[in-house]
């Protein structure tokens, strides 16, 4: 048995470490993927797609199984050809010549992602419905293909932007808050910037590219095929909204176990106290408690002589 004087601190530090836990799981959502763990796994899994690679072909690698949707490229080329006249074409960038990395290398990798209906997971932008699949363009070096952890070298256009055009984005014309293109920097920064030639971003730098608009994501259409598809934007804004709901329903449950942790410090203060108005009350001998609505309070039971009346005493 505990101490009866233990039982409510105990009970308290229970509450508390149950609203730990509670809080540590919200905080343990999907978002909290780091991009640069992937972006680490896919450069493998891109360099993986190499067998006697030839320089300026492209190699669409596979990823592992539990990144499904995700796809993903790679393609060597010497540094000099990069910088003389670009790639032309990859995927959906349009490379320029002028290019320059930093380190200098010989040859150098682009890796290419697109991350289909994981973007959102991995790139998250509350307060805005993406309107295309975060594209991504990284470079390393060429001279150890089975290396693994590899650093990015710092690619930059120096002559004219890199142009990164995506397919069947739907842009709404008209009224309403314009697409915006959006950049995401490899050490975690998020720039804007506008959409040029339609449906195309431009850029000097490499990471990771989208077009959003601003807004909340409308009520989630049926799933459709959303894994392929450039524009599979559906399955993955709903997750958004589930990862809404669940907050707001976490936060309520937290809210009431808050209130139900005060009602209870209370209900501890007033039970001490009671016993303690129960002890020096009539010098050890305890009062009964009633209880009244919901506190305990002590009582006298009737009085302790009775009353005898005189005419009593008579014979
Ligand atoms: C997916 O699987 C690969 C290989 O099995 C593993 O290295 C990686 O950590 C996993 N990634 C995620 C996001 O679960
Ligand atoms: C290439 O990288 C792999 C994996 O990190 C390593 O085991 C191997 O020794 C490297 N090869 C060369 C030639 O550096
Ligand atoms: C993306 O779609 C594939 C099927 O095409 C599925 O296996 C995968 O779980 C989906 N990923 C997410 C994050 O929903």
């Amino acid at each position: 048995m505990i101490p009866s004087d233990l039982q409510c601190p105990m009970l308290l530090l229970a509450c508390l470490f149950a609203v730990l836990q509670l809080s540590m799981l919200t905080a343990q959502s999907p978002n909290e993927l780091s991009a640069r763990l992937l972006d680490s796994l896919l450069q493998d899994y891109a360099f993986r797609a190499f067998f006697r690679p030839r320089t300026g072909v492209s190699y669409d690698g596979i990823v592992p199984s539990n990144l499904t949707g995700i796809r993903i490229s790679a393609m060597r080329l010497r540094s000099g050809s990069l910088r003389k006249r670009g790639t032309g074409s990859y995927k959906e960038f349009q490379i320029p010549a002028g290019m320059v990395e930093q380190p200098y290398v010989n040859r150098l990798v682009l890796v290419y992602h697109n991350l289909g209906n994981w973007s959102s997971l991995y790139y998250p932008l509350p307060g805005y419905v993406s309107l295309a699949p975060v594209l991504g363009l990284l470079a390393y070096d060429a001279s150890n293909l089975s290396a693994t952890d590899l650093p990015e070298l710092n690619l930059r256009a120096t002559e004219s932007p890199i142009l990164v055009k995506f397919p069947n984005v739907e842009l709404a014309a008209g009224s309403g808050p314009s697409p915006k293109c959006v950049y995401f920097g490899l050490q975690g920064s998020v720039e804007f910037d506008n959409v040029v030639d339609g449906s195309a971003c431009s850029t000097v730098r490499q990471g990771h590219f989208s077009i959003v608009v601003e807004g909340i994501a409308p009520s989630p259409a049926p799933d459709g095929e959303s894994g392929g598809g450039a524009a599979g934007g559906g399955g993955v804004w709903k997750r958004e909204v589930w990862i809404v709901v669940g907050s707001v329903v976490g936060g309520l449950v937290l809210v009431a176990v808050l209130v139900v942790m005060v009602v209870w410090v209370k209900k501890c203060r007033g039970r001490k106290k009671i016993g303690r108005m129960e002890e020096v009350a009539g010098g050890g001998v305890p009062l009964a408690t009633v209880i009244i609505a919901s506190g305990k309070l002590p009582v006298a039971m009737g009085t302790r002589t009775r009353p005898v009346l005189e005419s009593e005493y008579l014979p």
